[in-house]
C-alpha cells in the first residue's frame, strides 16, 4: 500500500544541517498493524511525517498505490491526506470552542461522511456530544481525536505517541480502542512509540536508530493492550 524507497530528510542549513532520515526503505501492507520504535531523536516522527505526506522527503520516493506522493504539489498533498489518511498525536489538537459532536463532524465533513456519530459511539462518547474539550479528561479527549480521525474513514491511520500524555490505565484503554476499531474497520495502522512494550501489539515492528531502520520483524503472537507490560 505504501512503498517508501530510499527516503532521506534533512533539517537546517549550513553547519547545523542534520540528516534525520538516512535513505530509509520500508513497505507497508494494507491492513497491517505497524509499530515504529526507537530512542528519542532516532527519526520515528520524521519517518511517520514523510510516510503520511505531512512532510516531503528531500530524496527518495513515497509510492502510494502507484502515485509518488513525494512529487505532489502542496495542494495535491493536502487532498491526498484528506482522502486517505487519519492522524492522532500525543497532543489531541481538538478545537476548544467546539463541542465533541462538532469536533468530530469537522473530520467527517472533510470526507463527506454523514454517519460520523457512529464513530463517536464506537469510542464510547455518545453521552458527551455536547461537552467541550476542556470538560473532558485526557483519555476522553484522545478518544475524541480517534473519532475525528476515523470519521474520515481513512485507509491508513498514523499515530505519533498516542499514549504519551496518558497514565497507564488510560493508555491501555486507548490502545485497546485502536486495535478493536482496526479489526472492525480494517484500516492500516502505523504507530510511533518509544514504549517497547507496545511493539508486542504489532504485526510488524520497525526499529530505528540514528535515522536508519535497524530491524524489521513480525510478531508470531500479538498481545492485547491489557496483556503487554507498561
Ligand atoms: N523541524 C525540525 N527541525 C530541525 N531538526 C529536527 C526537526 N524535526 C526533527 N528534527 C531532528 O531530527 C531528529 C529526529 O527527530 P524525530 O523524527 O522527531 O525523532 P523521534 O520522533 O524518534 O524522537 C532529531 O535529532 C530532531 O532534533
Ligand atoms: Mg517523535
Amino acid at each position: 500500500m505504501i512503498d517508501i524507497v530510499n527516503a532521506s530528510k534533512f533539517y537546517g542549513t549550513g553547519q547545523s544541517r542534520f540528516q534525520a532520515l538516512k535513505s530509509v526503505s520500508l513497505k507497508l501492507k494494507k491492513g497491517g498493524f505497524y509499530v515504529v520504535t526507537g530512542a528519542s531523536g532516532s527519526g520515528k516522527s520524521t519517518l511517520l511525517n514523510i510516510a503520511s505526506g505531512l512532510e516531503r522527503p528531500d530524496d527518495g520516493n513515497i509510492i502510494y498505490s502507484e502515485t509518488d506522493i513525494a512529487g505532489l504539489t502542496d495542494k495535491e498533498l493536502t487532498q491526498f491526506r484528506r482522502k486517505h489518511t487519519g492522524f492522532i498525536f500525543q497532543q489531541y489538537y481538538l478545537l476548544p470552542n467546539l463541542n465533541v459532536d462538532k469536533n468530530v463532524k469537522m473530520g467527517a465533513d472533510l470526507a463527506g461522511n454523514k454517519n460520523y456519530r457512529e464513530v463517536i459511539k464506537a469510542v464510547g462518547l455518545e453521552d458527551k456530544l455536547q461537552k467541550y474539550p476542556g470538560e473532558l479528561s485526557g483519555g476522553q479527549q484522545q478518544r475524541v481525536s480517534i473519532a475525528r480521525a476515523l470519521a474520515k474513514k481513512p485507509e491508513i491511520l498514523f499515530l505519533d505517541e498516542p499514549t504519551g500524555a496518558l497514565d497507564e490505565q488510560t493508555g491501555r484503554q486507548i490502545l485497546d480502542y485502536i486495535s478493536t476499531l482496526q479489526r472492525e474497520y480494517g484500516f492500516t495502522v502505523v504507530m510511533v512509540t518509544h514504549n517497547l512494550n507496545i511493539a508486542q501489539m504489532a504485526d510488524t515492528v520497525v526499529k530505528m536508530n540514528s535515522g536508519k531502520i535497524t530491524e524489521i520483524y513480525s510478531n508470531s503472537e500479538k498481545k492485547t493492550a491489557y496483556e503487554i507490560g507498561w
